[in-house]
């Protein structure tokens, strides 16, 4: 069965970010982890030579806190929580290649020898670094002396005064644009990479890249007292991992993976990788990685999880209470991460969500196709695979439909449009069930004179499955691995090295035996599932005790921060509560201060008359379009049609909603307010949303009805 072109293999390396291991991994960290073994999965399939690294990034104020609040020296205290990390990748079945942390001691090297090229190349500096540091929030208050205390908890903040090594960013802010423009992928998706070139654009400062004070991190080459900013530090991980620190520059290894194709972050930490990293390797004349790819975040309970606010989701109850039901617990999580997250924006967990997923399109759906025509063959054929003959037109409309959806899944993977891809084989497993119903083979059956047609169908549908289980091996490896074996085929899909290849039409063979139809996707009773999953949640808690006061403050998020610092970024960044884009994180720069164009209700608003309701007049409206405001990466400029006119407003729902996704959405307008202008931009009216969870993400308010535009809400 393997077709499989022998050309010299391409390689490609892809890497999640390097976790702090101050906390355990939630379904949030997991997230990117399990990407990107999707990614390392097809990639594998395509025929990619793949190297796939993950790790931890142990240095810094942080951990170093946290591992002084637990009593422990920090050494030990990261060596116990890495653990963590590797024992749940082992649990969710992450196939990854290379695992580097960064308290290993080639790193030291690894790191040092970035600085020193750096150094050769006159892009660092040492100076006088001044300014105020709120240690309960972790930032930069100021640069200078003023304002004392902390603009976020009031505390005071400590005036730090210290020599710093500094990076000279500034100096590659046109290196950097220029990069942006010839290599429009580099930062994906295209909304975010618009959004680091305004930053860019804005102006870069120079940041310091040392700390004095700070013991737990890597010494500054020939400068012992001071050590390397955690960041630098972290980034430079990339390449430990793969072996930068041997010989004079690196192993052959390295030489070989070296530049990265694909780094894979969460939206918050996009600022490190696509405007510092790039200039620290262009200062130290390396080569650039591919694309950066920042994602969404993954909410719970219409919240950023985050361990201190306590809405915090594990993985490990969720895969133990779906495998209790006989269901694949790793795969239904998966699967519904990939499919019910449009891949770059943010998207909410819920277990109801999973459970309805798991059971819609993995226990119905899919399910019941599998188990049908397994049955069938067993019935009707002993437990082999029927031999077809003539084919009708139907047949040949699902063998079209089989190749279409293979190069569908396969064009909108390599885009990392996830869901889209797995849209393209529901359309074909939807087909097949209608193909069945259309055919029905349990009456062919009962014809003799028949047999030869239902052994056709038989045949078709088996087939037609298979092309399923191989597209669909990335995202449920265990479950399509299954599936395979079932239909009596050898090997393995992850075995084919192109899918489109080896997709060939006809490889399921006649005479093969069939598995017994066992079902690989048994339905989960909504109540009980969740009883269980809640049950299983809770004990895992009462198995991990919530961090102490003290351990919490030193792992808490830290904000937006000013430039000359050398602070991790948040350490659990869903909890960032600043109005900062979160690509722009902690360290660095100032929050720029956007008026926002949502309707907030006070939480003590008093109470109004009616008449004074009556004054307020809303509008329904349909966005007819929708662009982003350049510097202003909260806002987006709409056009909305009243009816009677199209009305331009600004709203602050950048961060959440993408522009296009905007258009054609009927939604409701304040339409008697005063004009403003909003960053030059005249805004006539006010889109209305309700403000969700303690960072206020807005969520428009729409309407499940139609409703002509222009209606009057009351
Ligand atoms: N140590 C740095 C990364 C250094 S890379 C050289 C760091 N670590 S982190 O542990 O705080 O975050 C790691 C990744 O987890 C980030 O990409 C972050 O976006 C991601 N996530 C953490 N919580 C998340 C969600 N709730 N949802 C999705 N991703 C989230 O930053």
């Amino acid at each position: 069965m393997s077709q499989s072109t022998n050309q010299t293999m391409s390689k490609f390396y892809l890497t999640t970010p390097l976790y702090y291991p101050n906390a355990r991994p939630h379904v949030g960290s997991a997230y990117t982890t399990i990407v990107c073994d999707v990614i390392a999965r097809y990639k594998r399939m395509c025929g990619y030579d793949v190297a796939y690294l993950t790790g931890t990034d142990e240095h810094g104020e942080k951990l170093q806190r946290a591992a002084e609040a637990a009593g422990i020296a920090p050494a030990d205290f990261v060596a116990e929580k890495r653990k963590l990390f590797i024992d749940l990748w082992k649990k969710l079945g992450i196939d990854y290649s290379h695992f580097v942390y960064t308290d290993q001691p080639e790193h030291v090297k690894s790191v040092q020898r970035l600085i020193r090229l750096a150094q050769k190349n006159e892009s660092i500096y040492k100076s006088h670094y001044q300014g105020r540091y709120c240690v309960h929030d972790e930032r930069y208050v100021s640069d200078g002396t003023d304002p004392a205390d902390c603009d976020i908890c009031g505390r005071p903040a400590e005036l730090i005064n210290e020599q710093n090594y500094f990076f000279k960013l500034s100096a590659f802010q046109d290196r950097l644009l220029d990069l942006y423009d010839k290599r429009p992928d580099f930062v994906q998706p295209d909304y975010r990479m618009n959004e680091v070139k305004s930053f860019v654009k804005g102006g870069l400062r120079d940041i310091s890249i040392s700390r004095r004070r700070l013991k737990w991190g890597i010494p500054w080459p020939d400068d012992p007292e001071e050590v390397v900013y955690v960041w630098y530090d972290a980034l430079a991980g990339y390449m430990t991992g793969i072996g930068y620190a041997e010989g004079e520059s690196g192993s052959a290894e390295f030489h070989k993976l070296w530049p990265a194709d694909l780094h894979m972050i969460g939206k918050d930490i996009l600022r490190f990788h696509a405007v510092y990293w790039p200039a620290f390797l262009m200062a130290a004349e390396l080569p650039l990685p591919q694309t950066v790819f920042a994602h969404g975040w993954i909410y719970y309970e219409q919240d950023k999880m985050s361990k201190s606010k306590g809405n915090v989701v594990y993985p490990e109850p969720i895969v133990d209470a779906l495998d209790s039901f006989g269901a694949p617990g790793n795969d239904a999580l998966r699967y519904y991460l990939l499919r019910d997250t449009p891949f770059g924006q943010d998207a909410s967990f819920s277990y109801d969500g999973l459970i309805q997923r798991y059971n819609s399109d993995l226990a119905n759906d899919l399910g019941n196709l599998v188990s049908r025509t397994l049955t069938m063959m067993v019935q009707y054929f002993e437990g082999t695979v029927p031999s077809p003959s003539t084919l009708t037109t139907g047949d040949d409309d699902v063998r079209n439909l089989a190749e279409r959806a293979a190069d569908e899944f396969n064009g909108c993977f390599r885009h990392y449009w996830f869901p889209q891809g797995l849209d393209a084989v529901w359309t074909l497993i939807a087909k097949l069930n209608q193909y069945l119903v259309e055919n029905q083979p349990w009456v062919l059956a009962k014809d003799p004179h028949k047999r030869d047609r239902l052994a056709t169908v038989l045949w078709i549908t088996g087939e037609s499955v298979r092309f399923a289980a191989a597209l669909l091996y990335p995202v449920i490896p265990k479950a399509a691995m299954k599936v395979w074996r079932h239909l009596g085929l050898g090997g393995s899909p992850a075995d084919m090295t192109d899918v489109r290849i080896q997709l060939v039409w006809g490889g399921l063979e006649p005479g093969a035996k069939v598995g017994k139809p066992e079902a690989i996707f048994p339905r989960l009773d909504k109540a009980v599932t969740l009883a269980k999953l809640n049950e299983l949640a809770e004990a895992d808690r009462k198995g991990h005790p919530a961090p102490t006061e003290k351990e919490k403050t030193s792992v808490e998020t830290p904000s937006g921060e000013k430039p000359a610092t050398s602070e991790p970024a948040e350490a659990q960044p869903v909890a960032a509560p600043v109005a900062t884009p979160e690509w722009q994180g902690s360290t660095g720069f100032q929050p720029v201060k956007e008026e926002t164009a949502r309707m907030a209700v006070p939480q003590t608003a008093s109470k109004i008359s009616i008449e004074d309701f009556a004054k307020v007049e809303m509008r329904v409206g349909e966005i007819i379009s929708a662009e982003p405001i350049p510097k202003a990466t909260k806002l987006l400029k709409l056009q909305v049609d009243i009816g009677t006119e199209v009305r331009q407003v600004c709203a602050g729902i950048a961060e959440h909603y993408q522009p296009e996704q905007l258009v054609g959405m009927k939604v409701v307008l304040v339409t008697n307010l005063q004009p403003r202008k909003l960053r030059g931009v005249e805004s006539n009216g006010m889109i209305v949303a309700a403000s969700v969870g303690d960072d206020g993400r807005p969520v428009l308010v729409t309407f499940k009805e139609d409703v002509p535009k222009g209606a009057r809400l009351r």
